[in-house]
């Protein structure tokens, strides 16, 4: 089927950064041709022309890897109407512009989701159309409830993608392979051989100017309440009974359901915030200053819980969640520890059990082994199987793009998936806004919060 794509917050950051690249990048795969119909709906007072400028813009910056001649025939594609998002009647002139059945992403800012999506619903999705919700999908579970209430009216579920950009990355996709295409790792995917599970996001980056969103969201909204558990779905779940939109919204849904939260939050939960301090060459100032910043919020730029996964498999394991910015390096990976040998033959030694990394972004999988030394081979030593993965074709963008375009909802977060998500991380949420877990500091550039808690297992 021939689609168009309504991008509505189409002179957002989200739009000029990662959008627009994605587009390039399936122009210059052959996916999409000068056919495809582009439009962009925002306040801007802009015509085509100027919109079309701004794009240029956006994609010199944002995708220079993209030819110049590639990029220019995007532009070419490009349309804007000026209009409300929330208003039905300069919704369905937008839609009304398109050729073909539409893909309409919001590009917005989650606080206008709601009224957004009433809106479409007003004006009429054609049939076949397909709505893409960005993240954070929703405040916490009633409201994501609410968005799943008027989404069911607007489209069938499986015309709805919930946008989690991670479950496009190359690695994370690779759990999928790794665990369900080989016949060594699944025997051993379980409690009575895994001590632990930790999934890393550490970031340099700091706030980047995002603070109208950022300060409102936090640490635990903008990456453990959905990328990171999106994760830990993924190398949790059963089975699917097939790699596709159903298979694998049943599995991670069963598996989110089966999470529970964390049982002591003074224990086994963190938040914190990063002082002044230097990450390589920069110099950033305390999170408290930057601009835009209410300390009062006591914004997190540091979150951390532990959870359990309360089934057969997985019982008693403890999965370890974390995601910071401007810290001293960039640490993306998960990590699964395995127990000890039931018995070690090696008398004088005590060899580290093994650990099994999978790194994202550069992407790369690694199983540090114990093996006989090269010297005495009575002696044992630490050995690590290290492959790196080529970078992907497409970014994560151009790749959820392109499933829009196909309509396979594989790459998406489901209803259920999303209300569960909430249902983890509420009771973190409500203990941090009553104070029952102290708001920690860190110096930027350095390891984060306890660092003594970090180098335990890591
Ligand atoms: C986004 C978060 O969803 O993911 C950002 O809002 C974060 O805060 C980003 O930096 C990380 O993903 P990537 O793919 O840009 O490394």
């Amino acid at each position: 089927m021939k689609r168009s794509f309504v991008v509505l917050g189409g002179s957002g950051d989200l739009t000029g950064r990662l959008l627009l690249r994605g587009l390039a990048e399936l122009f210059e795969a052959g996916v999409l041709d000068e056919e495809v119909d582009v439009l962009a709906v925002s306040r801007e007072e802009w015509d085509d022309q100027q919109y079309r400028d701004w794009a240029r813009r956006r994609l010199a910056a944002h995708a220079p890897h993209v030819p110049e001649a590639t990029r220019e025939r995007v532009v070419g594609r490009l349309g804007h109407v000026r209009g409300d998002v929330t208003a039905a009647a300069d919704l369905r002139r937008a839609l009304d512009r398109v050729q073909d059945v539409p893909v309409v992403y919001l590009a917005l800012p989650n606080t206008i989701f709601l009224p957004t999506l009433e809106a479409l619903a007003e004006a009429g999705l054609p049939d076949g159309g397909i709505v893409a919700v960005e993240k954070p999908f929703g405040r916490d579970r009633a409201d994501a409830r609410e968005l799943n209430r008027v989404l069911s009216r607007l489209a069938p579920e499986d015309a709805v993608f919930r946008i989690d950009h991670f479950l496009a990355k190359q690695t994370v996709l690779n759990v999928l392979g790794l665990r369900f295409a080989n016949r060594l790792f699944e025997p051993v995917w379980n409690s009575a051989h895994v001590e632990q599970v930790e999934i890393v996001f550490d970031e340099t980056l700091g706030l980047e100017g995002r603070a109208g969103y950022y300060d409102t969201a936090g640490a635990l909204r903008d990456m453990l309440q959905n990328h990171l558990l999106q994760l830990l779905a993924l190398v949790a779940m059963e089975p699917p009974l097939t790699v596709d939109a159903a298979g694998l919204a049943a599995r991670k849904g069963d598996v989110l359901r089966a999470v529970r939260p964390p049982a002591d939050m003074a224990r086994d939960t963190v938040r914190a915030r990063y002082t002044a301090g230097t990450v390589g060459e920069r110099r950033l100032p305390d999170y408290a200053a930057e601009e835009g910043v209410d300390p009062g919020r006591e914004t997190e730029t540091y979150a951390e819980f532990t959870v359990t996964v309360d089934n057969w498999r997985w019982s008693g394991v403890p999965f370890r969640l974390r995601s910071g910015k401007a810290l001293g390096a960039d640490r993306r990976e998960i990590v699964i520890r395995f127990k000890p040998v039931p018995h070690l033959a090696f008398t004088d030694e005590n060899p580290e059990p093994d650990v099994l990394r999978l790194r994202l972004d550069p992407d790369g999988i690694a199983l540090e082994v114990n093996l006989n030394g090269a010297g005495d081979p009575f002696d044992l030593e630490r050995r690590v199987l290290d492959i790196d993965l080529p970078p992907a074709g497409l970014s994560a963008y151009g790749l959820l793009l392109r499933e829009m375009l196909a309509g396979d909802a594989a790459l998406s977060i489901s209803d259920v998936e999303a209300e569960e998500s909430w249902r983890i991380v509420a009771p973190v949420l409500a203990a941090w806004r009553a104070g029952e877990v102290p708001l920690e500091e860190y110096p930027a550039g350095s390891d984060g919060p306890l660092p003594d808690r970090h180098d335990q297992g890591t």
